[in-house]
């Protein structure tokens, strides 16, 4: 059976890299994100790794979820079997200019955006008894950095959510499961544009913080959200993974 995916914050970094992963892997892909024209070049590179799948592109801010654009770009592939919620914003703010508006963004997309297009593929998982949810949450949910809270707390929210989507999705065979990403080098990170000179630097600082001594890319973590989120880990469901270069232990 032909499947398909659906990536959010597919135009970019981790989501990105998910979709050459699972293009790559035969799977046809629904790529959402703001950005119409970094979807466009993304999607293009996925077809040029795999001419044999379908690609739609779907402009939305999850902040204002459309339910009929995302049927009617579904009704465009095969059946999703696989939901990548990956968008996600991320600022850092000291507790007294960590604003009420900061926190609202925070969780408006990296919990309900989730949870808003979860709600709308559930029934189609469930009435096809098969599905999986990844969920793109951080390391910070386990152990948050100062000057993260409203994005740790909206991670760590994400987290719990969850686990309670594996025990309501088991009995309907639709699993969930969490990837935690550590820092990886996405535009996510004001790094990410600092100058050739001052990212040797930064690097060094970040290696220093893992047990691995490297940098996370973007391709580590889709690798793991392909190996979580396709029927490799069918028996895998509630899981909280760690993709950290072991930051988190040490
Ligand atoms: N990079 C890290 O170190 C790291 C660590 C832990 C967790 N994560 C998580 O990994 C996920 C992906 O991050 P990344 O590092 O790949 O960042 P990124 O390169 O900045 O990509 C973020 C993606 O989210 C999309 N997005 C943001 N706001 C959106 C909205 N309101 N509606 C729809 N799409 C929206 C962006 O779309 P446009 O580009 O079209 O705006 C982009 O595709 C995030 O959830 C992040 O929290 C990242």
């Amino acid at each position: 059976m032909q499947e398909a995916v659906v990536i959010t914050g597919a135009s970019s970094g981790i989501g990105e890299a998910a979709a050459y992963k699972f293009a790559s892997e035969g799977f046809d892909l629904l790529l959402i994100g703001r950005s119409s024209e970094k979807l466009e070049k993304v999607k293009a590179q996925a077809q040029s790794r795999n001419i044999n799948v379908k690609i739609e592109t779907l402009a939305m801010d999850l902040k204002n979820f459309d339910s009929v654009k995302l049927q009617n770009s579904l009704s465009k592939i095969s059946k999703p079997t696989i939901l990548v919620n990956n968008a996600g914003v991320y600022t850092q703010n000291k507790p007294d200019d960590a604003t009420l508006d900061v926190w609202k963004e925070m969780f408006e997309v990296n919990l309900f955006g989730s949870v808003k297009i979860t709600q709308a593929l559930w029934p189609i998982f469930k009435a096809n008894k098969r599905g999986s949810i990844v969920n793109v949450a951080s390391t910070t949910a386990v152990k948050p950095t100062p000057n993260t809270s409203a994005y740790s707390a909206s991670k760590a929210a994400m987290v719990n959510w969850t686990i309670c989507l594996a025990q309501e999705g088991g009995e309907f065979n639709i699993r969930a499961n969490a990837v935690c990403p550590g820092i990886v080098e996405t535009p996510l990170h004001g790094f990410y544009n600092a100058p050739a000179s001052a990212k040797d630097k930064i690097h060094s600082g970040i290696t220093d913080l893992q047990l691995l001594k490297k940098i996370g890319r973007p391709e580590y973590i889709a690798e793991s959200i392909f190996f979580i989120g396709s029927e490799q880990s069918t028996w895998t469901t509630g899981a909280v993974h760690n993709i950290d270069g072991g930051i988190n232990i040490k």
